[in-house]
C-alpha cells in the first residue's frame, strides 16, 4: 500500500510517499509485522518568512501552503519511482474543481488557482490513500491541507484519512534511524505500557500509550508549551524565530567556553505530585534576570547571553526529565518515545537517554528529518491503520486544538 501524507498544520508545507506492508488479518494496536519504506519526502519550510514577525503568522502560512502544496507535489511525484496507473483528460480536473468550487475557490484562491492549472495531475499515480493532518495546529492552514487532500482524493478517485499531528510525532519516533530512504525497515518494538513525552511548538504532553491509535493524556502543560518557552526567550535575547535552535547554539558555546550563568533560574512545577508542566514563570524568570543584567541601553554581554542560555536549557532538562521519571514510575512504562521539534535538542536526548538507562526503559528518539513537522509521520499513521475506508467516506475537518485520546483517570 502506497500513501501519501500531506501535513500543513503551522508554518511546514510537507509531501510524503511511504511504502507499507502487513500480516494478513493485521488491523491497528500491534506493530509487530509491519513493514514500510520511505519513498520520498518533501519539507517546505516557512520559516525564514515568519522569522521577521518573531512567530509564524497564520494569514502569511495559509497563503503560503495555498502557493506550495500543488508545486511540491510535482516535485514529490517527479522524484519519486512510483508508476502511473491512469491517465485522465484535462476536463476531469476541471470536473473536480467545479465539484468542489464553492467550498475552496473562496477559502483558498492560490491552492485553487494552482490546482487547475497542474497538467502533471492528469497521470494518475499508483498511490492507495491520501492521508492528511487534521488538527492540532493552526485551522486556516489545517484547511488547506484538508482542502488539497479533497481534491485529490476526489480526482484520483482515493480514500482521505484524517490524521492526528501529534499521533504522528508519537509513530514517527519509531522509525528505524538508521534506515536509509527506499529501503524496508520495521518499526521499532513497541513494549507495552509506553509513555510518550510530546515537546513541540504549540504541546508538552505525557501519554500513556496502550497500543498503536490507543492514548491517554496523563500530563500536560498548564500554561506555555515547551518549545514555546524556547522562542519567546529566544526573542528576549534578540534571537530569530523559531528559537530554540539558537538557544541550543549559544548553550552549547557556554559548554564549550566553561560559562557559568550569573543566575539561578526556577524548575517549575518539579516538586508537584501531578506529571502536569508550566513554561510561562521560567519565561517570566528570564525576563527579569534580562532586565537586572541589561546596561543602560538595553544591551547583553555575549558572555551573560550564553549562560543565561545554558542555564535556560538545564531549568528545561530537569523539569522535563522529573516528569518523565515520575512518569516512568506510575506507568511502569517499558518504553519511552519522544516526539515533537524540540526532541531535535541534544542536552535534552542526552538527558532523556540517561533516564531510560537508569529505569531500563527502551527509549526511542526521532531522527534529524522526523523530529520537527513532517508528512512522513502523517502517512505512517494512516498506514498503520489499515482498516478499510472508501472514497469520501470519512468526515474532513480542521480541528484546531484536537486531542490525543482521552485525558487517563488517576493512577
Ligand atoms: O513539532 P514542531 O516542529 O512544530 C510544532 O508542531 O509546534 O516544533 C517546533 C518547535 C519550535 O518551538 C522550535 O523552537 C523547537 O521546536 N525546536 C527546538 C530545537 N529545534 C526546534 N527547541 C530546542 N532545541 C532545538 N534544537
Ligand atoms: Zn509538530
Amino acid at each position: 500500500m502506497i500513501t501519501l501524507g500531506i501535513e500543513t498544520s503551522c508554518d511546514e508545507t510537507a509531501l510524503a510517499l511511504l511504502e507499507s506492508r502487513m500480516g494478513p488479518k493485521q488491523r491497528r494496536a500491534y506493530v509487530g509485522d509491519f513493514e514500510c519504506r520511505i519513498v520520498n519526502s518533501l519539507v517546505h519550510s516557512q520559516a525564514a518568512l515568519h522569522s521577521a514577525y518573531g512567530g509564524v503568522f497564520p494569514t502569511l502560512a495559509k497563503r503560503e501552503h495555498g502557493k506550495n502544496l500543488v508545486p511540491l507535489l510535482n516535485k514529490l511525484l517527479s522524484g519519486s519511482p512510483v508508476p502511473y496507473r491512469a491517465t485522465l483528460e484535462p476536463r476531469d480536473i476541471a470536473a473536480t474543481a467545479l465539484a468542489l468550487e464553492d467550498e475552496i475557490a473562496r477559502q483558498n484562491p492560490d491552492l485553487f488557482e494552482t490546482f487547475i492549472h497542474a497538467e502533471f495531475l492528469k497521470q494518475v499515480p499508483a498511490i492507495d490513500r491520501i492521508a492528511v493532518t487534521e488538527g492540532p495546529g493552526l485551522e486556516p492552514t489545517l484547511w488547506v491541507g484538508i482542502n488539497f487532500a479533497r481534491l485529490l482524493g476526489l480526482l484520483w478517485h482515493l480514500p482521505v484519512v484524517p490524521v492526528n499531528h501529534m499521533e504522528g510525532h508519537i509513530v514517527g519516533s519509531l522509525l528505524d534511524p538508521d534506515a536509509s530512504f527506499g529501503s524496508w525497515q520495521r518499526l521499532q518494538t513497541l513494549r507495552l505500557p509506553a509513555i510518550a513525552l510530546l515537546i513541540s511548538g504549540g504541546h508538552t504532553e505525557l501519554v500513556r500509550i496502550d497500543g498503536i491509535g490507543r492514548y491517554h493524556i496523563i500530563g500536560q502543560t498548564k500554561d506555555d508549551a515547551v518549545g514555546e518557552a524556547f522562542d519567546k526567550v529566544a526573542r528576549l535575547l534578540g534571537l530569530p524565530y523559531p528559537g530554540g535552535p539558537h538557544i541550543a547554539r549559544l548553550s552549547h558555546e557556554a559548554a564549550m567556553e566553561q560559562i557559568s550563568s550569573e543566575v539561578r533560574l526556577p524548575r517549575p512545577m518539579i516538586k508537584s505530585s501531578d506529571l502536569d508542566f508550566s513554561f510561562s514563570g521560567l519565561k517570566t524568570a528570564v525576563l527579569y534576570a534580562i532586565r537586572a543584567h541589561a546596561t543602560p541601553d538595553g544591551s547583553l554581554s555575549e558572555t551573560f547571553k550564553k549562560g543565561l542560555a545554558r542555564e535556560f536549557e538545564r531549568a528545561v532538562a530537569d523539569t522535563l526529565d522529573s516528569k518523565l521519571r515520575a512518569g516512568i514510575e506510575k506507568t511502569r512504562a517499558r518504553t519511552v518515545i519522544v516526539g515533537g521539534g524540540v526532541s531535535a535538542n541534544e542536552t535534552l536526548r542526552a538527558r532523556f537517554e540517561k533516564t531510560a538507562k537508569e529505569y531500563r526503559t527502551h527509549i526511542y528518539l526521532p531522527s534529524r528529518h522526523i523530529s520537527g513537522d513532517n508528512a512522513l509521520m502523517i502517512a505512517l499513521v494512516a498506514a498503520l491503520d489499515a482498516s478499510p475506508i472508501k472514497p469520501g467516506g470519512r468526515e474532513l475537518k480542521a480541528e484546531g486544538t484536537k486531542r490525543l485520546g482521552i485525558p487517563a483517570p488517576p493512577i
